[in-house]
């Protein structure tokens, strides 16, 4: 099931709260009407970097955005987009963003952990079943909480994109029960709550950037890899792999965030016309990311290239066992009050 009307409700209010957490003074100016006259220099550019394919669902969504926003800006704002880590890599986007070289980034939460280690909440595993629990959780108040806390850091969150939920895969075995797990080298993002989950478990996580996942494992300098399905198949990651184990074990999502300094200085025609862009965008690309998932599951199945093996709920249960030291590492560190509000540990949850 895709967008619903709930959802759409969800995403203007998501859209709407975020940026009402870091509104402040902005200067009022009206559009220029007459674009084409108008010199590069004179229009607005915001340059927006990522590092996944662009036919990911941040890839296509951040191109829909620019599209948006050049024809109701008639010219006058133009987001160029950089995809595939072209212009910054993984580990240098935030601070390009930071220092103002670009405006725009969607890093995954987990890769905001490095600045706001609280976010790595989202990384436990099996925090979340559905995509609607995350977007509740984050409109909630241990949302707004981690939001303000990037605010603090003078960024703003202009919204939360999906990806999908993340999958094992390896070329050794495999990997049904946890203890399959040992040994094996895992290529993780940069959050060392993603690090514990896999070391618990004995396996040896390693934290690489994204553009490079395929030469480690062609390299064979790791051997295996968790991530959601479309950015597994963008970069045809399945290929070096024999075993795909489909276990929905954590989510991975995406921070809309742009350098607060420079929102601030946008005419406020332009910053109602992002935030009104961004609603619609949001909507679309929350429906796309359940779209890719579903259709790259379908052609992994029927490509014969893979071994699928898919978690029961029992089994579910056992990994979720398994995991709890990690939910206690992460209370001693933060405190109880992000896990508590977790769907699984809410006490109003049904
Ligand atoms: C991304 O989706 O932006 C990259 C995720 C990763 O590093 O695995």
């Amino acid at each position: 099931m895709y967008i619903t009307s709930t959802n759409k409700l969800m995403s203007s209010f998501f859209i709407g709260v975020f940026v009402l957490l870091s509104l402040f003074g902005c200067q009022s100016t009206t559009l220029p009407v007459d674009y084409e006259q108008l010199s590069k220099e004179e229009r607005i550019v915001i340059r927006f970097s990522h590092v996944v394919g662009e036919d990911t669902p941040k890839g296509l969504a951040a191109r829909k955005f620019a599209q948006l926003v050049k024809e109701r800006s008639k010219g006058y704002v133009e987001v160029q987009v950089f995809p595939n880590g072209f212009l910054y890599k993984d580990g240098e986007e935030m601070e390009a963003l930071l220092k103002g070289d670009i405006q725009m980034i969607a890093p995954a939460t987990s890769k905001v952990t490095s600045l706001v280690p609280e976010w790595s909440v989202i990384d436990l595993p099996f925090a979340f079943n559905t995509y609607e629990e995350v977007h509740d959780y984050m409109a909630g108040p241990i949302g707004k909480d981690l939001i303000s806390k990037l605010d603090s850091e003078e960024l703003l969150m202009l919204a939360m994109w999906d990806n999908g939920f993340k999958q094992i895969s390896n070329r050794d075995h495999p990997i049904n029960s946890p203890d399959d797990l040992q040994n094996l080298k895992i290529r993780i993002m940069p959050s060392e709550i993603i690090s514990k989950q896999f070391s618990i478990l004995g396996a040896i996580p390693k934290m690489i950037d994204f553009n490079i996942v395929f030469q480690q494992l062609e390299k064979r300098d790791i051997d295996g890899q968790e991530n959601t399905l479309s950015n597994i198949t963008s970069k045809n990651l399945h290929s070096l792999q024999d075993y795909l184990t489909v276990s929905n074990h954590g989510y991975l999502g995406y921070l809309l965030l742009m350098n607060k300094q420079f929102w601030g200085e946008l005419p406020a025609e332009v910053q109602e016309l992002i935030v009104e862009t961004l609603v619609e965008v949001n909507e679309w690309e929350w429906e796309t990311a359940r779209k890719l998932d579903a259709e790259k599951l379908e052609e992994l199945e029927s490509c014969q290239c893979i071994e699928i093996y898919q978690l029961t709920p029992e089994e579910q249960q056992i990994w979720g066992d398994a995991f709890k030291p990690v939910y206690d590492y992460y209370i001693e560190r933060f405190g109880a009050e992000y896990i508590d509000s977790l769907p699984k540990f809410r006490k109003d949850s049904p």
